[in-house]
């Protein structure tokens, strides 16, 4: 990690510390994306985890929340911030969107917040590990920041995998293309 990358993840972090709840409140966006009590849930690019904890409250104790980010300094955040609560039921993956380690047919969802427009040059690898990773009944949460529903959904269709279910105010969801 370069001495830039830490210096940029030092002020995503501190935005999301220090301001990102004035305007949001993580488990609204949760909840829109689907999240729910039992789930098995991959959260890409967890970042500094301003939702990791709330998402492994809302599935609760018979689900598992995968906080995935390619960030060593990402992880060690989320890893200090579940300790601290004493949260078991997150996974930390230090590791790829497109190469992760879990397995086929086993995650229920799969939530981007905050990183879809900085996966656009390698959507296609992303996309082939989603539609590995999901169930068949799996779906895609993706947060309208920086890209419109529109951007996105032609970003996740033309790979002819999965297909636009819907569109509200900050969230697109896709499933399987059947
Ligand atoms: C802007 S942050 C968003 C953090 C969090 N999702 C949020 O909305 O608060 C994007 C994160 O995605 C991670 N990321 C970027 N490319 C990735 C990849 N290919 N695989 C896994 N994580 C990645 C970055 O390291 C960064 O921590």
């Amino acid at each position: 990690m370069s001495f830039r990358e830490r210096i940029h993840f030092m002020g995503v972090s501190f935005i999301h510390e220090t301001m990102y709840g004035l305007f949001m409140k993580a488990e609204d966006l949760l909840l829109a994306a689907g999240v729910d009590k039992g789930q098995k849930i991959l959260e890409v690019g967890c970042g500094p985890g301003f939702f990791t904890i709330p998402a492994a409250e809302i599935v609760g104790e018979e689900g598992i929340v995968f906080a995935n980010d390619i960030n060593p300094f990402a992880i060690k955040k989320v890893e200090k911030k579940i300790a601290k609560k004493n949260i078991k039921n997150v996974k930390l993956l230090l590791e790829d969107v497109t190469k992760t380690s879990l397995l086929d047919d086993s995650i229920d969802l799969a939530f981007f917040f905050g990183i879809i427009h900085s996966l656009v040059n390698i959507i296609d690898d992303v996309i082939l590990e989603m539609d590995r990773i999901l169930t068949k009944d799996g779906i895609i949460a993706i947060q309208k920041s920086k890209m419109s529903a529109d951007a996105i959904a032609e970003l996740i269709e033309k790979t002819n995998r999965f297909k636009l279910i819907e569109n509200t105010k900050r969230i697109v969801k896709f499933s399987r293309r059947k």
